[in-house]
């Protein structure tokens, strides 16, 4: 097992790489928590949860809204929860975003921890602290800053994730390598396969060292102002491709950074052999690097992203491998960029 202490106001939140569900228990301040989770991983887990009330909740984005936060919050009523109750969210990015947020806000707040059972949540949602929901088609426009008291990530939860799951959560470590850590990068690139096959050791390290990279950045940059704007590697396209498209997060992001690495070769930053290896890369995990969509729609999408400020959009350009930066540049730049 390996730990990770981010720390934080007001709280610090240790995070636990290769701990068990089993243990939970362990790292409870109470002997009966209220746990959080959805269907799927209830009907899969709920027999290892330890002995508690439990709110369950739907699957799939819709539910991440204020209609099942005010569910919560009448369960939690009706169970009788005050501020010395403990709330844990046990599942993916959903139930943790969500738990989180119900938990924070509940008689202005109740302590909570999470079990982040995707690999999404394990290397991006459950670290940085942000909670919320979506609302009138915006993803998580309402929500706070908290921290929670710890997070378990327990990699034996993975093998029940399914296929597709699991690979947008290797899209977000190989941003992460991309953006801050070539010697990850690297270690993708060799282990392709135990990688895949969801090795534990493997595993432990591409979790941990993915948990180090955020939370480092997040550290530096708490209310994503600078820094933290480098994890939107990818997403600036990738936001506007999923919102356009059926696809998935992660294989949007993958596009995304292949249109952002080729826009750094553009921009002269970047060598075309790195932009390259990352499409290699993104490629051997099974994520696609190119996807069909109408560039006219994504840049008018663009233009109407929450992040934009004025004519001006914040773009994350990689200078090499484990290098990214930020510039601010003119929206007709990028639409020149993109080819329009
Ligand atoms: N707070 C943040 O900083 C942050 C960062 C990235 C993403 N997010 C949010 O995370 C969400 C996506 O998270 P996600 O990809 O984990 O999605 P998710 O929570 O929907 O989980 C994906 C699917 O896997 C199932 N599942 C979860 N754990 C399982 C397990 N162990 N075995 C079998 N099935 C399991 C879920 O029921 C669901 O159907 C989005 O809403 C996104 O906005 C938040
Ligand atoms: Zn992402």
């Amino acid at each position: 097992m390996k730990r990770i202490m981010i720390h934080s106001q007001p709280r610090d939140s240790l995070i636990m790489i290769n701990e068990r569900l089993a243990n939970l228990g362990d790292y409870l301040p109470v002997d009966k928590p209220i746990i959080i989770t959805d269907e799927n991983v209830m009907a899969i887990w709920g027999k290892h949860f330890p002995p508690g009330d439990v709110i369950t909740i739907g699957t799939g984005e819709t539910i991440k809204s204020f209609h099942t936060v005010h569910h919560i919050y009448e369960q939690l009523l009706s169970l009788e929860a005050d501020r010395a109750s403990f709330i844990v969210g046990i599942g993916g990015g959903i139930v943790c975003d969500i738990a989180g947020f119900a938990a924070s806000t509940y008689m202005r707040g109740v302590r909570f921890g999470f079990v982040s059972t995707t690999l999404l949540s394990q290397v991006d949602a459950s670290v940085g602290g942000k909670n919320g929901f979506n609302l009138g088609g915006y993803k998580n426009i309402v929500g706070v800053f908290n921290q929670p008291e710890f997070v378990i990530c327990d990699l034996d939860m993975l093998k029940t994730v399914p296929r597709e799951e699991i690979l947008s959560g290797f899209a977000e470590i190989i941003k992460h390598g991309a953006i801050a850590d070539r010697d990850l990068f690297a270690f993708l690139e060799t282990n392709r396969e135990p990688a895949l096959a969801l090795d534990s050791q493997v595993m432990e390290k591409l979790v941990f060292d993915s948990v180090v990279i955020k939370s480092e950045i997040v550290n530096q940059d708490e209310k994503e102002k600078g820094e933290r704007r480098k994890l939107n590697f990818g997403h600036t396209f990738g936001h506007a491709i999923e919102k356009l498209t059926n696809v998935r997060h992660g294989e949007a992001v993958s596009a995304g950074m292949v249109l952002a690495a080729k826009l750094s070769v553009k921009k002269n930053k970047l060598s075309p052999e790195a932009s390259n290896r990352l499409m290699a890369l993104i490629d051997n995990y099974g994520l696609p690097v190119r996807l069909n969509f109408d560039r006219d729609a994504v840049l008018k999408t663009l233009r109407m992203d929450k992040k934009r400020e004025g004519d001006q959009v914040f773009f994350v350009f990689l200078n090499e491998i484990g290098d990214a930066c930020i510039e601010q540049i003119d929206f007709r730049e990028l639409e020149t960029l993109v080819g329009v």
